[in-house]
């Protein structure tokens, strides 16, 4: 097939690329080109400029693709990349493209817990988008996944680096009570269930996944804790509301801000779906964090 991944530079679009090149497919790889897309080449993919919010450069890089996949989102809202303006607006204009350049089938990624409740700005704008997908006329399918973890993630590389840099003898800050469960999910994974809907063709509905366990904030923070260092920590609970003004000023100030007001919003809601979610809906089983977060050892970003 020859497939648009719409977003395909960034983390999950590179396992994606890696993962559907492998399998014989011809990809073009759509985004406004502000990260490398040395990766691409190397799968034999070709790349086309064009950007989701205006629309501009859709039509001409979805033409003659048999699917499209779109993985364009920011959790964090920086100038005109707003969570409307890119998670909805984007997703309507990837759709609309989609449904008159003819497209069979039109993929796209979500997140648990997407719904149009407005104290949960990112997963509102989720939603949203899955409602323009839903009228657009476009054949699809929509997945919704947990957090995602591999190399070059936004969140478990920020926690790694968050515990690596607390001094030993700091206690280390847990944002909250550290009860909210998540369910991550490996990006080879999440690749592995975009392609298997590929070849299965539109539902023209929702799938969840997410990795074999559910776990609290703190048991993430506490598998990551023996993974980067070798001492054991002692921790302390720090309300949300204390650090959210820390967060908003990182925001404010720094290009790849530590944490974000929208993420520890995320905290506030369990982040899950059946633990047997991706072996239902995909016939297999996922990897397990604590058995793969080797990767987090590596100190980067
Ligand atoms: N990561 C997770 O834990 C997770 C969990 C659940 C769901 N998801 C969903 O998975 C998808 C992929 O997430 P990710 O973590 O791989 O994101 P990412 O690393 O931030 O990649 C985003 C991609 O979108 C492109 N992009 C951004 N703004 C654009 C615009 N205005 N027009 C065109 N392209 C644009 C970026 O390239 P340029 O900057 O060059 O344009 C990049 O290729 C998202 O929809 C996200 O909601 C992720």
């Amino acid at each position: 097939m020859r497939i648009a991944i719409v977003g395909g530079t960034g983390f999950v679009g590179s396992q994606l690329t890696a993962h559907l090149a492998e399998h014989g497919h011809e990809l073009v790889l759509v985004a406004r080109g502000s990260r490398s897309h040395a990766a691409s080449a190397a799968a034999g993919a070709q790349f086309a400029r064009a950007d989701v919010v205006t629309g501009t450069g859709l039509a001409e890089a979805l033409a003659g693709c048999q699917a499209v996949v779109n993985l364009v989102a920011v959790i964090v809202e920086k100038g005109r990349q707003t969570f409307d303006a890119v998670n909805r607006q984007g997703t309507a204009n990837v759709a609309q493209a989609a449904a008159e350049t003819g497209v069979a089938h039109l993929v796209q990624l979500s997140a648990l817990g997407a719904s149009p409740d407005p104290r949960f700005a990112y997963l509102a704008s989720k939603w949203a988008g899955e409602q323009a997908i839903a009228i657009s006329g476009a054949p699809h399918t929509i997945i919704r996944s947990s957090l995602v973890f591999g190399p070059g993630d936004g969140f478990f590389v920020k926690l790694a680096r968050l515990v690596r840099r607390t001094p030993p003898f700091f206690p280390l800050p847990i944002a909250g009570d550290g009860r909210t469960l998540f369910q991550p999910i490996a990006a080879v994974d999440v690749a592995r269930c975009i392609a298997l809907a590929l070849e299965r063709g539109p539902s023209n509905g929702v799938v969840s996944i997410g990795g074999p366990d559910h776990l609290s904030y703190e048991q993430i923070i506490d598998v990551i804790r023996a993974e980067v260092v070798s001492l054991p920590r002692l921790k302390v609970h720090v309300p949300v509301i204390a650090i959210k003004p820390v967060a908003r000023l990182m925001t404010a100030i720094m290009r790849d801000p530590l944490v974000t007001p929208s993420q520890l919003d995320l905290l506030g809601r369990n982040n899950v779906t059946l633990p047997g979610a991706v072996r239902v809906a995909f016939a297999f089983d996922p990897a397990r964090f604590a058995e793969s977060c080797g990767y987090l050892r590596r100190r980067g970003r």
